[in-house]
């Protein structure tokens, strides 16, 4: 059985989107897809592993700018194919962890599906380098699978940090063994408590959403963007 994720979603890379068509599921995400044209409105954009580049259609939508990243060329390769309304996307095979070869400073990132496939005992240091590449006053977003007896593909076991796996199967026939977690409300503010500011957390039946501003040290001041900057605040930069 493979256990690899990165090789898992190469494999699954062509059916990954039938996901998105559960009818069961569709009020959520058409409440989901509404939320993220939304949300990053004049922002620039860290998309982290953005797959199919499902998610980078709603976001580019309102954001200025959107670098989507992914390890995945298989993923990477239907994403890019898409249309984006002409908007500024750029797609860019990298390695969340990492992040070496992403430049610059965003002020936004999203995470789509992704939160839910980081083990415990990476949590800390992915959020440490992804908020590296943020700006003071980034906003950050995801949304992940809430666990639905009956709906989810069952947990198969759990490990000693207390990560929890799913079989899965793909078309061919493989089967992968996939961490999958299921956290909650509790769980993001504990990770994230010395980290963000105003977390919102939302859940519909199928999935959560949150969202937060990036912590870093002190509150900083702020002042209102000139006009046509897309109302965003800018950081009161002193001295
Ligand atoms: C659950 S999919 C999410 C795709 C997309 N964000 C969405 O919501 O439709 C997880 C993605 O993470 C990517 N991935 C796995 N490990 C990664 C890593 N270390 N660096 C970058 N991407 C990774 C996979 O290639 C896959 O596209």
């Amino acid at each position: 059985m493979n256990t690899d994720i990165k090789d898992y979603y190469a494999q699954r890379a062509r059916e990954y989107e039938e996901i998105y068509e559960r009818p069961e599921r569709r009020d959520d995400l058409l409440l989901m897809e509404r939320e993220a044209a939304a949300l990053f409105a004049g922002r620039d954009v860290l998309e982290i592993a953005c797959g199919t580049g499902y998610w980078t259609r709603f976001i580019a939508r309102s954001a200025r700018s959107v670098v989507a990243v992914d390890c995945n060329p298989q993923a990477l390769g239907i994403a890019k194919a898409k249309d984006y309304g002409g908007r500024p996307v750029l797609f860019l095979e990298s390695d969340v962890y990492s992040l070496s070869n992403v430049e610059g400073l965003f002020s936004g990132a999203f995470l789509g599906f992704w939160w839910s496939h980081i083990p415990k005992s990476k949590l800390g240091r992915f959020i440490k380098t992804l908020h590296s590449r943020l700006a003071d006053d980034a906003r950050v977003a995801m949304f992940d699978n809430r666990y639905v007896e009956g709906n989810s593909t069952p947990i198969s076991r759990t490990d000693a940090d207390g990560n929890t796996y799913q079989i899965r199967q793909l078309k061919d026939g493989s089967s992968h063994e996939v961490l999958k977690n299921f956290p909650g409300e509790k769980d993001l503010r504990q990770q994230l408590r010395d980290r963000a500011w105003e977390l919102v957390f939302r859940q519909w039946t199928y999935y959560w959403m949150a969202r937060y501003t990036v912590k870093r040290g002190k509150r900083p001041l702020t002042l209102p963007s000139p006009p046509g900057e897309g109302g965003q605040k800018r950081p009161l930069v002193l001295g």
